[in-house]
């Protein structure tokens, strides 16, 4: 029988999917999962992340609860881990606030998660040389980076942050073939934006302005990841890939 071609396979790689215990992360750890890939998940909510773990197919994987923006738990997380061919950065938070209004606590709050336990995880990760050579380093970043939005001011700069981060990782990571991309969707549905203070009916209308008549749903997101995890995309580093369902007014 001729083997079916497939340069999208994850076969033989172990990936790291932070945030695996809801939405986004849950989708790509499921996805990399039927991929062929062995999957290390993390997330705060044991519950949670046991339901994902539950969920892959397949052999290997394993779960490590961990609060990412606590130095002491990356460094559990880093010792627990086998050497990894690809990372998925998904963990994240959403905050609304008024520019007039913002704390201090609401920008630590934000960064601390969104980009400050992300840079540090990473460099954690290769200094302990847990990063194999031509591995592939995907962080899920947002529109929003772009698209202004009333009250979104804390959340779109620290995905800007984020992205000019991924920008000089790519350059320093690549002449060990280490490939650094960012994904950046408009609305998906998950808990995320449900907690962001507009209802549900009132989602459901906005996404009909969607030329595609939808926001995303993690699936789509997941498609993606696999790509720029995969050989299929070996020569493709430092970009941001966009996934609005056709929405260019964001
Ligand atoms: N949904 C959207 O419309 C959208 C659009 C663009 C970008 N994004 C980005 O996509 C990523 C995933 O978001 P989502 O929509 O899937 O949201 P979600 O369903 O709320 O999932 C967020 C994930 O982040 C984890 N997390 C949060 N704080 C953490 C911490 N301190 N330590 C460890 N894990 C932590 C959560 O873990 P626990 O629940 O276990 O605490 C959860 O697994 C985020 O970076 C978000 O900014 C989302």
């Amino acid at each position: 029988m001729t083997e079916v071609f497939n340069p999208f396979s994850l076969s033989g790689k172990t990936i790291l999917v932070t945030g695996a215990s809801s939405g986004i992360g849950r989708g790509i750890a499921e996805a990399c999962a039927k991929m062929g890939a062995t999957i290390v998940l993390t997330g705060r909510n044991e519950e949670r992340l046991a339901a994902t773990a539950e969920a892959l197919v397949g052999n290997g994987h394993k779960s490590i609860i961990v609060d990412l923006a606590l130095i002491g738990e990356r460094q559990i997380l880093v010792n627990q881990l086998p050497a990894l061919d690809g990372v998925v950065y998904a963990a994240g938070i959403g905050q609304r606030q008024l520019c007039k209004l913002i704390t201090e606590n609401d920008v630590d709050e934000v960064m601390d998660i969104n980009f400050k336990s992300i840079a540090l995880l990473q460099a954690e990760l290769l200094r302990a040389k847990k990063i194999k050579k031509a591995s592939s380093i995907v962080f899920i970043a947002s529109r929003a980076a772009f698209s202004p939005s009333i009250g979104n001011a804390i959340y779109s700069a620290s995905k800007g942050a984020l992205i000019s981060y991924a920008k000089c990782l790519a350059l320093e990571l690549a002449s060990r073939q280490i490939r650094v991309n960012c994904i950046c969707p408009a609305m998906v549905w998950t808990d995320l934006i449900l907690k962001g203070g507009l209802t549900k009916e009132d989602l459901q209308e906005a996404e009909q302005q969607y030329p595609l008549k939808r926001y995303g749903q993690p699936e789509d997101v997941a498609n993606l990841a696999i790509y720029l995890l995969s050989e299929a995309s070996a020569w493709m580093t430092g970009t941001n890939v966009d996934l609005t369902g056709g929405e260019s007014n964001l």
